[in-house]
């Protein structure tokens, strides 16, 4: 499972479905090697037999990154079989909306403990790598709900306005090593974790999106590699929304109406 003719290495976390499986075909087509970790091993599975068929080495790899010391055994064998990493992409997350008074600790505790722990964990496994390397790039999964939180939603917001704020830290930290650190903040991105809501209440939520349209994995993939290429070499520390627009203004439907695309209201 040598790595072979010097591709770069990417390791997806959660990279079993939705935007991490994205990130993982689309980098598995411009020629780079992929790990794909998730806990739901038979996806992880999946997606490496996708990427195979681009002709490179792709390795599902079994792990709940909320467990630390799985986390590093997992690392440690990445770097047995890759050799390197170059890219990490910390994509796993869990969703759960829940008022704060209705939130029971089995909510707390996994929100934290997957969407936080289980980012720094990854994240403290691949730091002496990136090191020794002396370059890296490490990209991490917030949120609109982050940055504008909303009702029900105040403990996941709490997670990924979290990440935020550790993508700054660790690219401060990390600068003097040759490694950037920047993170991705997708609005309704259409996935297995949404796409109920996408289902259920479309117009509700398309109303608040300037572009009128669900987001797609593939465009947070096309951001991650942008990030994650030489064009970023200058960008680090930071939360780059891809979100259609969502939330800029107070009437997002207004300009469509003007132009003869929406009906207008009563
Ligand atoms: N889809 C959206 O609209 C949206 C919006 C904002 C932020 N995000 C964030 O983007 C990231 C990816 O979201 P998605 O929509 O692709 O989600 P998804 O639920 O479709 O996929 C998440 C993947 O992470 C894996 N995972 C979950 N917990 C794990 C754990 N403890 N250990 C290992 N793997 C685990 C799951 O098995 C799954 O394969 C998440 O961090 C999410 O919070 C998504």
């Amino acid at each position: 499972m040598n790595q072979v003719e010097n591709r770069k290495v990417i390791v997806v976390t959660g990279g079993g479905q939705g935007i991490g499986k994205a990130i993982c075909l689309h980098f598995a087509q411009r020629n780079f090697d992929i790990a794909v970790i998730d806990k739901n091993f038979p996806n992880a599975i999946a997606t490496a037999h996708e990427a195979r068929e681009f002709g490179v080495n792709a390795q599902p790899y079994e792990c709940n990154i909320t467990n630390s010391k799985r986390v590093s055994e997992t690392f440690s064998q990445i770097h047995k079989d890759f050799g390197r990493v170059d890219i990490l992409v910390n994509n796993a997350g869990v969703f759960f909306r829940e008022t704060i008074e209705e939130s029971t600790d089995d909510i707390i505790d996994t929100l934290i403990n997957v969407n936080l722990k289980g980012m720094l964990f990854c994240t403290r496994a691949v730091i002496p790598i990136m090191k020794a390397q002396r370059s890296g790039n490490i990209i991490n999964a917030c949120s609109i709900l982050g940055a504008f939180p909303d009702f029900g939603l105040g403990v996941y917001g709490a997670t990924k306005s979290g990440v935020a704020i550790l993508t700054r830290v660790l690219a401060a930290e990390l600068a003097p090593y040759g490694i950037r650190v920047n993170a991705y903040q997708p609005a309704v991105t259409d996935t297995p974790m949404v796409h109920h809501i996408i289902v259920e209440r479309p117009e509700s939520k398309l109303s608040q999106i300037p572009l009128r349209r669900f987001g797609k994995p593939e465009e947070i993939a096309r951001l991650v590699w942008f990030l994650t290429s030489e064009e970023a070499d200058y960008i680090t520390g930071q939360v780059i929304p891809c979100d259609g627009g969502i939330w800029s203004v107070q009437r997002p439907m207004e300009p469509w109406i003007r132009a003869g695309l929406l009906p207008k209201k009563e």
